[in-house]
């Protein structure tokens, strides 16, 4: 498929994409190497790996990769593939070694990758092999943003921050919160849906229409209110207010560089709250130094959803932060971590991974809403016809603004697709761009249009 084929399949200006970019088997190919090939991939939290030895099993796009603490502290992103006979070195998930052996034919690499032993050595290469040329292929780029560990194959790629841009302005208000920054409680749920991973992305990064409709038996069940309590009487012990996602309050925003957000926040600490009990008294009892830490917007914002482009989503305040791995154009990997102030107590980092278990694991009442939506979408492209049907994105086109209260990024209702329209816009540039010049230029570019319109 040649550029302008890949061009004609997103009109991003007038709000239509073709389903192709969601099944055709040769796109997604070219996806792996042009937007998995040199974008920066959220691999791991800092706290999974503390010590010198210990690592994170993990992809990159569909690559496995380790992801391995050194003794100087600093960390190391190695492909997680003998370079013997190309075996998975490693099947552990996570844990502490001093070497990976492979299980093959038992080749054994240091932990910075190096290859350090070869079974019969003298014998079988008669001293002629040079192990100094045959270590692990690393990841060139590894850099952590304020706890989270990413890479990239691309050494030409913009620094993480640059990448970020104003997505980081988010993500501060997801993992600055306290003073200490973040760390990951509990395990890392992962399964599969038989969806394409840009479903999954979109959906964080832009899509707050679904909310109401999709998740209208949660929001009842879980927000009881004095309008939709039968007897109209106030709220009882661990009842919270409606959430204000629930109510559409704030906006989308496109934050650039393909990323997004869905904002929300009101005047009112605790009507934000929606998880409930521990977890909401937390939120609450912290707001102060989330205040100063943060400005007033920010630490108020307890609920919205996010993507940073391609694959890395998360929720203020169910904590959820999660990676869809790609598996080929109708399959996902998810991978869900639960994220707690690294300063609350033990019983609030408790109450957070039930609730974050309860809402966002595998067979949480929210996610189970969301990915059936996707899997049925899926299927339905199975059909010839039906995969030569326009989908309609025009939610929002032509309102447009940047803000003036401060907050980063394009603006727009409630309800509109302005972030879809720049996540698939971002995509178009990845795979068709030829340097990261062009890519970036063409990011501003579509901007600027997209505000003087
Ligand atoms: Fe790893 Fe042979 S494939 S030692
Ligand atoms: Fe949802």
């Amino acid at each position: 498929m040649d550029d302008d084929q890949i061009r004609s399949l997103v009109d991003s200006r007038n709000g239509t994409v073709k389903p192709a970019i969601y099944s055709d088997a040769q796109l997604y190919e070219l996806e792996l190497e042009r937007v998995f090939g040199r974008t920066w991939l959220f691999l791991a939290h800092e706290s999974q790996i503390p010590k010198p030895g210990d690592f994170f099993n993990t992809f990159m796009g569909e690559d496995p990769v380790l992801v391995v603490r050194q003794k100087d502290g600093s960390v190391q992103v190695m492909m997680n593939q003998c370079r013997h006979r190309g075996m998975k070195l490693c099947h552990a998930d996570s844990g502490n070694t001093k070497a990976f052996t492979c299980p093959y034919h038992g080749w054994a690499y240091q932990v910075d990758g190096a290859l350090q032993s070869v079974p019969l050595e003298k014998e079988a290469y008669r001293g002629k092999l040079d192990k100094s040329k045959w270590g692990l292929i690393k990841a060139p780029r590894v850099e952590s943003y304020k706890g989270l560990i990413f890479a990239n194959w691309d050494e030409s790629a913009p620094d993480l921050v640059t990448y970020l841009g104003d997505m980081a302005w988010y993500l501060d208000g997801f993992l600055d919160r306290r003073e200490g920054g973040t760390e990951v409680v509990g395990g890392v749920h992962k399964w599969m849906i038989d969806c394409n991973w840009k479903f999954a992305a979109e959906q964080f990064c832009s899509d707050q229409y679904h909310a109401p409709y999709t998740h209208a038996s949660a929001i009842q069940v879980l927000a009881p209110t004095p309008q939709n309590k039968p007897d109209g009487s106030p709220l009882g012990d661990g009842q919270t207010e409606r959430p204000a996602w629930a109510n559409g309050l704030g906006g989308v925003q496109f934050a650039g560089k393909g990323h997004g957000s869905a904002f929300f926040f009101t005047e009112n600490a605790d009507a934000n709250v929606w998880v409930g009990g521990e977890v909401s008294a937390y939120f609450r009892e912290t707001y102060p130094e989330a205040e100063a830490r943060l400005g007033k917007v920010r630490a108020l914002r307890l609920a919205g959803h996010n993507t940073m482009f391609p694959t890395l989503s998360w929720l203020n305040g169910t904590q959820t932060l999660r990676v869809w791995h790609p598996r080929g154009p109708g399959r996902i990997e998810v991978w869900v971590f639960c994220i707690a102030d690294k300063a609350a107590p033990p019983e609030v980092k408790e109450a957070l991974k039930k609730s974050h278990a309860r809402a966002f694991g595998p067979a949480g009442f929210l996610e189970q809403d969301d990915s059936e939506n996707w899997i049925e979408v899926q299927k339905v492209l199975r059909g010839h016809k039906a995969r030569q049907t326009d989908f309609c994105m025009q939610m929002g086109l032509g309102f447009e603004e940047r803000r003036e209260d401060g907050i980063p990024g394009i603006t727009n209702g409630t309800f509109a697709e302005t972030a879809a329209r720049g996540f698939y816009q971002r995509w178009v540039d990845l795979m068709t761009g030829k340097s990261w010049n062009e890519i970036e230029a063409a990011g501003a570019a579509w901007e600027q249009e997209v505000i003087d319109a």
